[in-house]
C-alpha cells in the first residue's frame, strides 16, 4: 500500500532502464527497503540499473520485457504481481528516433506507432486488469507535451505520443471507480539518453526534476502534470493558436 506520505512498498518499472524511470522510482524509494519490479530488455544496462537501485537498499526483481511481444504482456504482469501487490507502476519505455526518418520510412514509423502507442495500450490494459482485481494502486504514465500539440518537426514521435496520452488520459476515469489512479505526466525537453546529443530547448528538465514533480502528483493524487509546471499555460495558448501562426514558431 501507498502510505499517508505517498511511500509505496513495491514500484514496478516499464522501462527499467529509463533515466527518467530510474529517477522516479529512486525518488519514490526514497532510500528505504523498497521491492521493485525492473521490466526492461535484458541488457548491460539493466543489469546495471539493478545492481545500483540494490546499493541502494532496494529488493530488486527483474523481468524480460520487450514492447514488441504484446502476446506476452499479460504474463509479464502475471510474474510481475505474483510476487505481491504493486502500489506504483511507472509506464516509461519509449523511443524517440530520428524526426524525418520516423515519417517516411515505413519500418521506423511502424516501430515508433508499436512501441510508443501499441504497447503503451497493451501493457496499459494489462495492468489495469491486475489494479482492478487489487484495488489499490496508482500507474504513472510518461506523455510529453508533443502529445499536446503535434507539431511538422516532430510529429511522428508527437502523434504517437498523442495516442498514448489520450489512451491513459481514459484510463484515470474508467480506473477511477475501482479506486486506482493514474497520473498522465507531459513534461519538456529533459536531458537524458533518449535526447543525447540534442541541444535542450527552452522549459526543458532533469529527470530527478521529472521524478519531484511525480512524487508529489502520487501523494496528492494528481492526474495530469506538466514538467516544468510553466508547459501548462504555454500548451494552453499553443494548443489555440491558429495553424498559419503556429507553423512559423521555431518549435
Ligand atoms: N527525454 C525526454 O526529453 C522526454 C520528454 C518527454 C517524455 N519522455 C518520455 O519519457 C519516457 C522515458 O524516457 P527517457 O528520457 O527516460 O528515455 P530513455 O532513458 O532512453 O529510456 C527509454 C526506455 O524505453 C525502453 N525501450 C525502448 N524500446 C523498447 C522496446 N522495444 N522494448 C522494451 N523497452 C524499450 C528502453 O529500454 P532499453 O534500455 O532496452 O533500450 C528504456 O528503458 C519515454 O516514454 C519518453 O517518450 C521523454
Amino acid at each position: 500500500m501507498i502510505d499517508a506520505v505517498g511511500v509505496p512498498n513495491s514500484i514496478l518499472l516499464l522501462g527499467g532502464t529509463s533515466e527518467i524511470g530510474l529517477a522516479i522510482v529512486r525518488r519514490l524509494a526514497g532510500g528505504r527497503s523498497v521491492r521493485v519490479v525492473l521490466a526492461a530488455r535484458q541488457t548491460d544496462r539493466r543489469s546495471r540499473a539493478a545492481e545500483e537501485l540494490t546499493a541502494a537498499g532496494c529488493t530488486v526483481e527483474t523481468l524480460d520485457f520487450d514492447a514488441h511481444d504484446t502476446d506476452g504482456h499479460a504474463e509479464l504482469m502475471h510474474k510481475a504481481f505474483a510476487g505481491g501487490d504493486i502500489d506504483v507502476a511507472v509506464v516509461a519505455f519509449g523511443i524517440l528516433g530520428d524526426a524525418e526518418t520516423a515519417w517516411q520510412c515505413l519500418d521506423a514509423a511502424v516501430e515508433m506507432a508499436t512501441v510508443n502507442y501499441t504497447a503503451a495500450v497493451s501493457t496499459g490494459v494489462a495492468l489495469a486488469q491486475r489494479f482492478r482485481q487489487q484495488g489499490h494502486g496508482a500507474i504513472v504514465a510518461l506523455s510529453s507535451v508533443a502529445a499536446e500539440r503535434v507539431r511538422r518537426s516532430n510529429f511522428m514521435y508527437g502523434s504517437s505520443k498523442a495516442g498514448m496520452d489520450a489512451f491513459y488520459t481514459g484510463l484515470t476515469e474508467a480506473l477511477r471507480p475501482s479506486g486506482v489512479r493514474v497520473t498522465v505526466v507531459r513534461p519538456g525537453f529533459v536531458k537524458t539518453k533518449m535526447t543525447d546529443g540534442m541541444a535542450p530547448t527552452p522549459l526543458s528538465s532533469t529527470a530527478e526534476q521529472v521524478a519531484d514533480v511525480v512524487a508529489d502528483a502520487v501523494r496528492n493524487r494528481r492526474e495530469l502534470v506538466w514538467v516544468p509546471a510553466p508547459w501548462r499555460i504555454v500548451m494552453s495558448v499553443l494548443r489555440h493558436l491558429p495553424r498559419p501562426i503556429f507553423r512559423r514558431l521555431p518549435i
